[in-house]
């Protein structure tokens, strides 16, 4: 099976591609991937077929879906506090790059996979125990959600309009190896590497639905191979931890004091909680997800990051001086 990953340099497509080359010896991968800020190939096998090219670039999206059998697209604009600053890149890649793919899919009727997020629901409130389903209305906060929820949007319409053979996944807050530097957990995780107290956001009471990417990536796989078409699943593993846990656990974990951490400015329209209620997924195409305990997750995280400063270096001191321009 020929499969197009795009965004496989970034964070969960390429443990998207590992997982897949470990896993599913008749897949044949190409990545599709711009190498943006948020791109890395050292992230790749090197032996993985890489096409450097922008997914709203009729052209070469158009040649390479026509070549393949499967799209998974990861492509994204990813990160909340880089929509507030600057939009535009977010509609450019997340609705046009993916109208770019779904016009391809459309000409060539190539199976399409669409991976999104739980954020295209907008957050739930801090007190009570309601989850996001696959029929709660989409209601995005922030310019990254947004164009996310359009791209769903669309994925939809092409579906019922034009029969592309097309499913949507919307999965919660990622963690694990190759994180950009930026996100939450990694930004601490090297901030502490570097002597540098973690930044928490607030008060840091948002409750964040925590899953490993290679449980991400597992339900991923689950829904192309049985998932019904036109469907939209919800990917989580029950993970919920407000930010401040997540700091105090990782400082812990790291030998430091748990009070050893600052509050910095809050995001503007910082969604409050998000939560997955994933029995679709568990019931109808009976995923499971492996990494059930976040703290040994998290523990295997840092190992990694410390293990790894030749990936992660490179990235770090242009992102803290964005988040110093910032105020975070
Ligand atoms: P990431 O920012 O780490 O990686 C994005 C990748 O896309 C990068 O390699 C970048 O170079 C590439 N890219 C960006 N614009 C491109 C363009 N125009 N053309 C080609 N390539 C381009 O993101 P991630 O965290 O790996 O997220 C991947 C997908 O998963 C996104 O669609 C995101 O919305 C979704 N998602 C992420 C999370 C999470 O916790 N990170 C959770 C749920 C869903
Ligand atoms: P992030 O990793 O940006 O993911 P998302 O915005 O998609 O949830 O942030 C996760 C949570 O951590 C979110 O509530 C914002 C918070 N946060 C901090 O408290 N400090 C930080 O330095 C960052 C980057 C995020």
């Amino acid at each position: 099976m020929k499969v197009l990953v795009t965004g496989g340099a970034g964070f969960i497509g390429a443990n998207f591609v590992r997982l897949t080359l470990a896993t599913r010896p008749d897949a044949e991968i190409t990545v599709l991937d711009n190498l943006t800020y948020a791109g890395n190939q050292a992230s790749l096998p090197p032996e993985v077929a890489f096409v450097k090219g922008d997914v709203a670039d009729g052209d070469v999206v158009d040649a390479l879906v026509g070549a393949s059998d499967l799209v998974v697209h990861f492509a994204a604009e990813s990160h909340n506090d880089n929509s507030l600053d600057d939009p535009s890149p977010f509609v450019h890649t997340n609705l046009i790059g993916t109208f770019t793919l779904l016009e391809a899919a459309r000409r060539h009727k190539t199976r399409y996979h669409h991976i999104s997020t739980d954020e295209v629901y907008g957050d739930l409130p801090l007190e009570g125990d309601a989850k996001f389903t696959p029929e709660t209305p989409y209601n995005p906060s922030s310019p990254y959600s947004s164009t996310k929820a359009g791209s769903d949007l669309m994925v939809r319409a092409w579906v019922r309009s034009f029969g592309v053979a097309a499913t949507i996944s919307n999965c919660s807050n990622n963690y694990g190896p190759y994180q950009h530097v930026e996100k939450f957990i990694p930004r601490q995780i090297t901030n502490v590497l570097d002597g540098v107290r973690p930044k928490l956001y607030g008060a840091g009471l948002n409750v964040r639905d925590w899953i490993h990417v290679d449980d991400h990536n597992s339900g991923v796989w689950a829904i192309i191979d049985r998932g019904r078409i036109g469907e939209t699943y919800l990917i989580g593993a029950d993970g919920e931890v407000n930010n401040l846990t997540v700091v105090r656990t990782l400082l812990e974990l790291m030998g430091q004091e748990p009070d050893a951490f600052d509050h910095v400015n809050d995001r503007p329209g910082h969604d409050l909680r998000y939560a997955i209620d994933a029995s679709r997924l568990r019931s109808e195409l009976g995923w499971e997800p492996q990494y059930g305990d976040f703290r040994s997750g998290l523990a295997a995280t840092i190992d990694w990051y410390r293990e790894n400063e030749a990936w992660w270096r490179p990235a770090k001191l242009a992102t803290e001086l964005k988040y110093e321009r910032l105020g975070r």
